[in-house]
């Protein structure tokens, strides 16, 4: 298990106990007031928007092409910090990662 820190659409800050190998939108999903993923991970939707600390953005991996693109027109949209949570996989690299649930756009 990889602790995460999540901050839910309420404010409320949960410690995640997330498994190794999924995305960090399978490990957060069903918190309340988490992201929807209505896409199921297909890089499809956005609705698995976080906002990522920025004292772990930049350890992140890029984002593809298609996650940009997704991303992009996002009223939230924050270049610096946003991520699709269905394109990160969780690995012990992770360990400690502090993020926001993005806001309901839809
Ligand atoms: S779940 Fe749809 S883009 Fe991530």
């Amino acid at each position: 298990m990889v602790k995460l820190f999540v901050t839910d659409r309420q404010g409320r800050e949960i410690e995640v106990d997330a498994r190794r190998g999924l995305s960090v939108m399978e490990n957060i999903r069903d918190l309340p007031a988490s992201v929807e993923a209505i896409c199921g991970g297909m890089c499809a939707c956005a609705t698995c928007h976080v906002l990522i600390d920025p004292a772990w953005a930049a350890r992140l991996p890029p984002r593809s092409y298609e996650e940009h693109m997704m991303l992009h027109d996002l009223a939230s949209f924050d270049p610096a910090r946003s991520r699709l949570s269905c394109q990160i996989v969780v690995s012990e690299a992770l360990a400690g990662l502090s993020l926001t649930v993005g806001p309901e756009e839809y």
